[in-house]
């Protein structure tokens, strides 16, 4: 717990398990500037590797980034393939570092329209960040919420085929989504100003709580993230009871 910028009563309180991002807002943060949109995606691409090292210096073992999504296509070609550059760029320059910093890679999402190449990268990145502990970050890429749903079923049904969908139950579905390995994120943190979850994790967000920001992803500092972290030590998760705090 190097550098606080909280308190270490407060953060040591309540510490999220699994923080997730949506990394919006690159684009306006160019758009401010002058600049094409490529430049934000850039600079908020750069953004990562910090707020992952705050995570480590805040005991925070998993953390999720939403980088594409699977209604992102709709974008021009030109973005696409400089988000699709930009991913290439960073399993080819990171994955040295992770393993000096303990960081799982997991990729999630339909990886399937990706080229053969970056499907290539990103089984290596895995494979050889696998045994690493101190934190899984996680890249939602050609995700969606939805898209996750459906796979779980189709997988769950080619698993059981013996069985009808009756037998489908909450926990015989969950090993089968694409976030298995992960207890389902504490805090989802949205940058860029928009209050909606845009077909991230549906199912895991069930009872996560949510943080919005007017900040915009490339301006999104570890500073930012300990405010997150603060709002989230006030929250009371009831889960469906009731309160187990003690008012004063
Ligand atoms: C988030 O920034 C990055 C991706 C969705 C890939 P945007 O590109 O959505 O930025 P805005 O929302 O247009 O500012
Ligand atoms: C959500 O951002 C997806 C990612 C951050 C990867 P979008 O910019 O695509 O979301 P909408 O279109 O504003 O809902
Ligand atoms: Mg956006």
């Amino acid at each position: 717990m190097n550098d606080p910028h909280l308190p270490l009563s407060l953060l040591e309180a309540k510490v999220p398990r699994h923080v997730a991002f949506i990394m919006d807002g690159n684009g306006r943060w160019a758009k401010q500037r002058g600049l094409p949109r490529s430049f934000g995606h850039a600079s908020g691409a750069r953004r990562v590797r910090s707020l992952v090292e705050h995570a480590i210096d805040r005991d925070i073992p998993f953390v999720t980034l939403f980088a594409f999504s699977s209604e992102n296509w709709r974008r021009p070609l030109e973005e696409v393939s400089t988000l699709m550059s930009l991913f290439v760029l960073y399993l080819e320059k990171e994955v040295k570092d992770m393993n000096v910093n303990g960081v799982r890679l997991k990729v999630i999402g339909d990886l399937s329209r990706f080229d053969a190449r970056l499907q290539k990268l990103i089984a290596q990145a895995e494979a050889v960040t696998a045994h690493n502990t101190r934190v899984t970050v996680t890249v939602a890429a050609n995700f969606g919420g939805r898209w996750d749903l459906v796979q779980a079923m189709t997988r769950w049904q080619a698993a059981h085929a013996d069985q009808p969908a009756a037998e489908m139950s909450e926990d015989a579905l969950k090993p089968f989504l694409s976030m298995a390995y992960a207890p389902d994120p504490d805090l989802l943190v949205r940058t860029g100003g928009e209050s909606r979850v845009s077909n991230f994790l549906l199912w895991q967000l069930a009872y996560t709580e949510m943080y919005f920001t007017d900040v915009l992803w490339p301006d999104f500092s570890p500073e930012q993230f300990d405010r997150a972290l603060a709002w989230f030590v006030k929250t009371d998760r009831r889960f469906g009871g009731v309160s187990q705090k003690v008012s004063t």
